[in-house]
């Protein structure tokens, strides 16, 4: 089959197209015939991981050594890239029960990667579902990972309609899943914070409002929220404790140990907390995405499609600063 290969760490031009062998399915898996894969933050991560310092990474230092065991330090473990798709279920083993031939799926393989290519295998007990009837491959493709993120990131606090919710990197890959299901699902108010390109982007997704985060500190106004959602860890507890209110939580979802430690003292007394968020994905939390996206309460957003050959340049182009919503990948 075609595959783009991770020949070395490095810049896009790394990943080259390649003819490998074609995946066999054991007797719990399914093996599914790829259509699309979008590029995420693993993507571009993973393809430049012998630059990413302890310091660079957005985790405790534990996690990076166990993404360097398991990505390979001097070289690359895994060769191919792609943590999310959507495609067509080509053939079941004996053990399988949730599939079928033919089925239409999307799901979410984590950072055992593998999606760009033609075939993927996945356990059918994996986090596969079928595919949304209302989204194209494409849209499809571009769901798993910020809407499983998010669902647990959300499912960690008990958010009521009309409370009051800042996202802080609501343009990225898991932002704009919080955003849609903050609003969309349990009613809340929602701030978006995201850089001046993509302020109209986060409007779009349901944000009542916007702040531009070159231009304006949110901790620095008088506003205070029920919860603050930090994605990339930018803003510390000290200076987000003056925008929460006095029961408000402030949510990690990229920490390091100082708020692993702030969430343990914190959680001994009363007044505001720190959570940090760590998710374990689940086939059900798919499951239950499919029925949101079909009643109208998360939409995909795409920004441009790329053929499989030309996945280099699809990574050139999301790293670029430019995209506003999903850069996927097409696998005809
Ligand atoms: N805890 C867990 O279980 C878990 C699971 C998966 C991932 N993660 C973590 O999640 C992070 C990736 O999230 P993602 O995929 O959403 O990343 P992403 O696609 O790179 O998006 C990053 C977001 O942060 C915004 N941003 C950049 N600089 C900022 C700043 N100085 N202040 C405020 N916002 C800023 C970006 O805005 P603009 O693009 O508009 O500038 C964008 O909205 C990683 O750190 C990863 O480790 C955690």
């Amino acid at each position: 089959m075609k595959a783009i290969v991770l020949t070395k760490y490095g810049p896009p031009e790394v990943l080259q197209l390649k003819e490998v062998t074609k995946p066999t399915p054991k007797h719990n898996e399914i093996l599914i015939r790829i259509y699309a894969t979008p590029i995420n933050f693993a993507d571009t991560l993973i393809r430049n991981f012998k630059a990413i310092s302890p310091k660079k990474f957005h985790m405790p230092f534990l996690f990076w050594l166990i993404g360097k065991m398991s990505f390979g330090f001097r070289k690359p473990k895994i060769t191919i890239l792609g943590s999310e798709f959507a495609g067509e279920v080509e053939a079941v083993g004996k053990a399988v029960t949730r599939f079928k031939i033919g089925d239409q799926v999307f799901g979410y393989c984590g950072p055992r990667m593998g999606a760009n290519a033609e075939y993927l295998c996945m356990r059918g007990t994996g986090v596969v579902a079928i595919k949304p009837a209302n989204m194209s491959y494409e849209e499809a493709a571009a769901i798993p990972y910020g809407a499983i993120m998010a669902l647990n990131i959300l499912r960690k606090i008990d958010l009521r309609p009309s409370q009051k919710v800042l996202v802080n990197g609501a343009s990225g890959g898991i932002g704009p899943a919080v955003v849609q299901l903050a609003v969309n699902h349990f009613g809340a108010t929602v701030t978006g914070v995201c850089g001046t390109s993509r302020l109209e982007y986060v409007r779009s997704l349901g944000a009542d409002l916007v702040i531009d985060y070159t231009k304006e500190d949110f901790t620095a106004s008088q506003k205070t929220y029920d919860f603050i959602i930090d994605i990339l860890g930018k803003s510390p507890f000290a200076r987000c404790k003056r925008s929460l209110v006095p029961d408000g939580r402030c949510l990690y979802v990229s920490f390091k140990m100082k708020q692993v430690f702030q969430m343990l003292r914190t959680s001994m007394a009363g007044g505001r907390k720190v959570i940090c968020v760590l998710v374990n994905e689940k086939s059900e939390d798919l499951i239950f995405i499919k029925e949101l996206i079909e009643a109208g309460k998360i939409k995909s957003f795409i920004d441009r499609c790329f053929p499989l050959e030309q996945t280099a340049e699809a990574h050139r182009y999301a790293e670029s600063g430019n995209k506003k919503g999903n850069v996927v990948i097409t696998v005809k």
